[in-house]
């Protein structure tokens, strides 16, 4: 998935960082990717640690991590994928408040993907209900619509615009692709809590910290696959058919230093790592001086080119280089 802020591309430069940090051997550790997102990071070292807790603070991120990282045995989910990807379309809440010849004419989706996202929404819903799929299968199944009807959302990148018109690849029909997970031998722990509240509960050796590092609320530019994963009713507002979002501290510039070092005080894990940029709320020297006073500070930087997309335009992104900061703290 196109998410803001991914750490995809960094995967490797991440991994070095962390082994040569902690030691190359990371199979008796707990890691925590408590501000998870896609769950990409928690999926690179889920075959490599003891155990992944994964968190988000957003329910379709819970939803895609309750399938990557907390799915680890093989699921029996061939026919119901066939199934789904078979269904008749249906006008339901999604057809009705974000597509094309809805109700309110907001092109988030086509006519026909729209009613595909409908049918597949109720029947998974229908199918937890009657306990014909276990609760494993039925996150397996929500994450992958949640990844599928991404690929066929007509914005230029996030959900808090649409575009004026279909554009060709929002115009292919949705075909649910199976949201494939490692499988592993140890269990994981997924979390759906503000992580400050969280850390209290957990612990463990290695704490990753990825928040958000500007102003921009995940819950506002993501509110349709949180939308599609609740499947809940509600009155969505104004032009884009928003609903209530979560507002993360960490996207003020005003409370942002005071909930970071709040929750680098409460860890109770041995390196915690914190991904930032040359371009967030908190400089490096403050992200330095908090996580100094609690233990031996260090940092690794790499170059990164990052894509800006243009929010009027069809994937007219611009490439603008970043610094990608790696603070590490042994606490
Ligand atoms: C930079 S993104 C993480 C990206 C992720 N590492 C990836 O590669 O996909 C930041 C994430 O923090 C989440 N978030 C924001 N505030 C939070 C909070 N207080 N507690 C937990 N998660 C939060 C957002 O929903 C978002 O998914």
């Amino acid at each position: 998935m196109n998410y803001i802020g991914s750490k995809h591309k960094l995967s490797s430069f991440l991994k070095k960082a962390i082994k040569d940090t902690v030691g190359s051997d990371l199979s008796q550790l707990v890691f925590c990717d408590l501000f998870a997102g896609t769950g990409i990071v928690g999926r690179n070292f889920k075959p490599l640690v003891k155990q992944i807790i994964a968190n988000d603070v957003e329910f379709y991120s819970y939803v895609l991590n309750r399938n990557y990282i907390g799915n680890h045995t093989s699921l029996k989910t061939q026919n119901h994928l066939a199934f789904l990807n078979n269904l008749e379309g249906k006008e339901g809440f999604i057809f009705h408040h974000y597509c094309e010849n809805g109700n309110e004419e907001r092109l988030y989706f086509s006519s026909e993907n729209g009613k595909k996202i409908d049918g597949i929404r109720q029947q998974i819903e229908a199918w937890k209900r009657t306990k014909e799929i276990s609760e494993d299968a039925y996150y397996f199944l929500l994450a992958s619509l949640i990844e599928s009807a991404d690929k066929v959302a007509n914005t230029a990148s996030v959900y808090g615009a649409y575009l004026k018109k279909i554009k060709k690849s929002a115009q292919k029909t949705l075909t649910l692709l199976p949201a494939t997970f490692t499988l592993t031998k140890n269990t994981h722990q997924v979390f759906n809590e503000d992580g400050n509240a969280l850390i209290h509960k957990i612990k463990g050796d290695i704490l990753y910290l990825d928040p958000p590092y500007n102003a921009r609320q995940y819950g506002s530019n993501y509110h349709i696959l949180n939308t599609i994963a609740k499947y809940d009713t509600f009155i969505p507002k104004g032009k884009t058919g928003l609903r209530d979002y979560y507002r993360s501290n960490y996207c003020k510039k005003n409370e942002v230093q005071i909930s970071f070092e709040e929750l680098i005080k409460n860890a109770n894990f041995n390196y915690v790592f914190l991904s930032y940029n040359n371009e967030g709320l908190m400089t490096e020297n403050e992200v330095k001086t908090i996580m100094s006073k609690y233990g031996k500070y260090s940092l690794k930087t790499t170059n990164y080119q990052r894509f800006k997309a243009d929010k009027t335009e069809n994937r007219n992104h611009k490439a603008t280089a970043t610094v990608e900061y790696l603070h590490i703290l042994e606490k």
